[in-house]
């Protein structure tokens, strides 16, 4: 590795339009997946890691010369930020280019979950309209729901404008109200749970949003509830939920994230009043493109000016400090 170009790593699976693009302007080492152990002496040169998915602290002090990190997502979650940040280098994410696209897809699965459309188009293409009649009436519709809002940031605002646009109320639980806006603020999650029937998760996965969706909240939630997570797997007590709703405590969830994907635990599978997705929420060709464009550029900003374009707000670095 003796180009005169600044080398990148790329741990794992990426999206194909990095891998396109990266060779323009870096020279482009792979690994299989982000293990320290498979770091070779010839890796010194390394600068910057482009990765989607996890980046261990482990990894980054095996690659003596690392400078940027620069993570395909909005999420960062994989990668060991507080580290990152005691060394010196700095963390990129992918915000804003995705903001629609989830919120599109947090709309869609709501109204999935409620009115059960997956599952008619199964009816109809299973040949049984035809056969069986009619499809069943959903119990469950967005009129007349009131739905919190668990994360006001970018995302959660963009489903937010969405929802005033379908007439359900929109109520929100974060740390600390934001200014300038009508939506009911609760100041806890379990007061906003109560407040409403219909709970939204899009907060990052981190150490204090970790299970914080338990029993006492989707209890508080009731019978009527409906959960949606299109945030992170981990907020959410995943065996709590599966009790809450065998036993009625909640009507039905909508999931595009896991705690342990992709494996989704069987009895989330074996329930009838789940909608459930493979983490597809910012998966469309032009969004994915263009996180893929935000990462590079990302990359290639911090070469070219010292200064990356979409620092994560722990890492507000711009050159190496250590
Ligand atoms: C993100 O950007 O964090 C999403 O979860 C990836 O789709």
């Amino acid at each position: 590795m003796s180009s005169s170009l600044p080398c990148i790593l790329v741990p794992g699976k990426i999206n194909e339009r990095v891998l396109q693009r990266l060779p323009d302007t870096f020279e482009i080492v792979r690994l299989e997946r982000a293990d320290p152990d498979l770091v070779t002496a010839d890796m010194v040169d390394v600068r910057g890691i482009a990765v989607s998915g996890r980046v261990p602290a482990g990894l980054m002090d095996a690659l003596p010369g690392l400078e940027i990190i620069a993570n395909f997502g909005v999420g960062y979650d994989g990668v060991d930020v507080k580290h990152a940040a005691s060394k010196g280098i700095v963390v990129t994410n992918t915000p804003d280019v995705l903001t629609e696209e989830v919120a599109d897809t947090a709309v869609g699965l709501l109204i999935n979950t409620l009115r059960q459309l997956p599952q008619a188009e199964q009816w109809l293409r299973q040949g049984r309209w035809a056969r069986d009649g009619a499809f069943a009436l959903s119990p469950l519709s967005l009129r007349g729901r009131t739905v919190g809002l668990y994360g006001l940031g970018r995302i959660g605002l963009a489903i937010a404008k969405r929802l005033e646009a379908f007439g359900v109320s929109v109520a929100y639980h974060t740390r600390s109200p934001r200014d300038g806006l009508t939506y009911a603020y609760y100041p806890t999650l379990e007061g906003l749970a109560a407040a409403v029937d219909t709970l939204v998760v899009i907060v990052p996965g981190t150490e204090a949003t970790r299970k914080t969706v338990n029993a006492g909240v989707l209890s508080a939630l009731g019978s009527n509830g409906v959960l949606i997570n299109v945030g992170r797997g981990s907020t959410v007590d995943e065996a709590a939920l599966v009790a809450a709703l065998q036993n009625g405590v909640i009507a039905g969830a909508g999931l595009d994230v896991f705690d342990n994907e992709p494996h989704v635990p069987d009895a989330l599978l074996a329930l009838p009043n789940v909608s459930l997705l493979p983490h597809v929420a910012s998966a469309s060709v032009v969004t994915r493109n263009a996180m893929a464009d935000l990462v590079v550029d990302n990359l290639k900003a911090w070469f070219s000016t010292g200064k990356a374009l979409t620092p994560v707000p722990e890492t507000p670095f711009t050159q190496r400090a250590g």
